[in-house]
């Protein structure tokens, strides 16, 4: 094998399953400094006391896995990751029911979806088995700072990156895997009130044959620009158009799409390899067809979205995604114009936003066997 072709897509025979051992002396918060944070989480801000890292090598495969205090980790300067973002990540969440317990939402989603991305950054696949093994041991080993009440929650950050030190541009030979727990309460501050969205001409997020389903680090990044660029025209978030023809609405980059029409239809943006296969964007299209919607995946251009508004026959337009779990769209605004779609959120995207909530939470029967148990 040389420098340049290196197959990572194919484990080397590593220790799986892997023993997340947890490391006895980690100094934990006390009661009272724990309570404080979980009375006002915010989101992605405060963090648990432990974290799960696993080491892959070319030659090992995946070992070295355990749970370890929260903390810094030590880089090389010239670890890969830094310079050419051999990165990827997932979002999920734990959350506990009535009676204490604490649940995962459709976990096998994100493994499967963490591994095509780490395929598509040339990165090793972590086993299923792995994956959900560490969302297990970390949030047993942290489990009192899983939140109660409320739609508060535990957001789970799963990620793995190139941390060979090695300047040449080929996969890494050195990959760390590592799970860090952040307690959440809504991801707007606002809670649940209509967000304003700008539609950017200026910048795409993704082109045909990039990294645009891929969940890394280096979209998000590409990203921040036009979200400068939505701020800066006082919205709160920006929609991406397709890179090819720029008309075709995408996502917001970090959240999914549907419209949901006066006659009951919802749609959404088809999957065209440019647009993240999100969890709760497909949990909606099971959902929303049982609460008796009829659901569309299929092309939606601009004017469709600017029309309809206009002309009343798109009544609501929600965002979904994990840390955002379904939010509603107010007022569309691009260089020139706007529509507004309302001010208070609507109806179905409450009745949706409900459902799924009671499903995570263990208030509505888990008819899809959607939720695993964690702890
Ligand atoms: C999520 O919804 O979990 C995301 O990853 C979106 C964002 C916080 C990056």
């Amino acid at each position: 094998m040389t420098q340049t072709d290196t197959d990572t897509s194919q484990d080397a025979a590593g220790t799986s399953p892997l023993a997340f051992t947890v490391d006895p002396d980690v100094a934990r918060r006390t009661d009272e400094e724990r309570a404080q944070i979980l009375g006002a989480p915010g989101f992605g801000k405060h963090f648990t006391d432990h974290m799960v890292t696993a080491t892959w090598t070319l030659d090992r495969g995946w070992h070295d896995a355990g749970v370890r205090a929260f903390g810094p980790i030590t880089l090389s300067p010239a670890a890969a990751v830094l310079h050419y973002a051999q990165e990827v990540f997932e979002g999920l969440k734990a959350y506990r029911h009535d009676d204490g317990s604490v649940w995962s939402f459709r976990p096998e989603a994100n493994a499967a979806r963490f591994a095509r991305s780490a395929r598509r950054l040339a990165l090793p696949q972590l086993p299923e088995a792995d994956f959900l093994g560490s969302l297990e041991a970390l949030v047993r080993a942290d489990v009192d700072w899983v939140p109660s009440g409320g739609e508060a929650s535990l957001y789970l950050r799963p990620f793995m990156f190139a941390s060979e030190e090695f300047l040449g541009v080929r996969p890494a030979h050195t990959v760390t895997y590592c799970l860090i727990a952040s307690p959440a309460g809504s991801y707007f501050p606002g809670g649940v009130r209509p967000v304003s969205i700008w539609l950017t001409t200026d910048y795409t997020r993704a082109a045909p044959g990039g990294t645009g389903e891929a969940k890394c680090g280096g979209n998000y990044a590409a990203s921040l620009a036009a979200q400068q660029e939505a701020i800066g025209h006082g919205c709160d978030q920006v929609c991406f158009v397709d890179a090819t023809e720029h008309r075709w609405v995408e996502e917001l980059g970090g959240m999914n799409l549907y419209f949901v029409h006066a006659d009951g239809r919802l749609v959404t943006p088809s999957l065209t390899g440019t647009i993240l296969e999100g969890v709760t964007r497909s949990s909606i299209l099971t959902l929303a067809k049982e609460l008796g919607h009829e659901v569309e995946e299929r092309k939606v251009s601009v004017e469709e979205w600017r029309d309809g508004v206009a002309s009343g026959d798109i009544t609501e337009v929600l965002a979904c995604g994990t840390a955002a779990v379904v939010t509603p769209l107010g007022r569309l605004a691009w260089d020139g114009g706007e529509v507004v779609m309302g001010e208070e959120p609507g109806e179905t995207t409450m009745r949706i936003r409900s459902r799924l909530l009671d499903i995570q939470y263990g208030r509505e029967a888990d008819e899809h066997g959607w939720l695993r148990r964690l702890a």
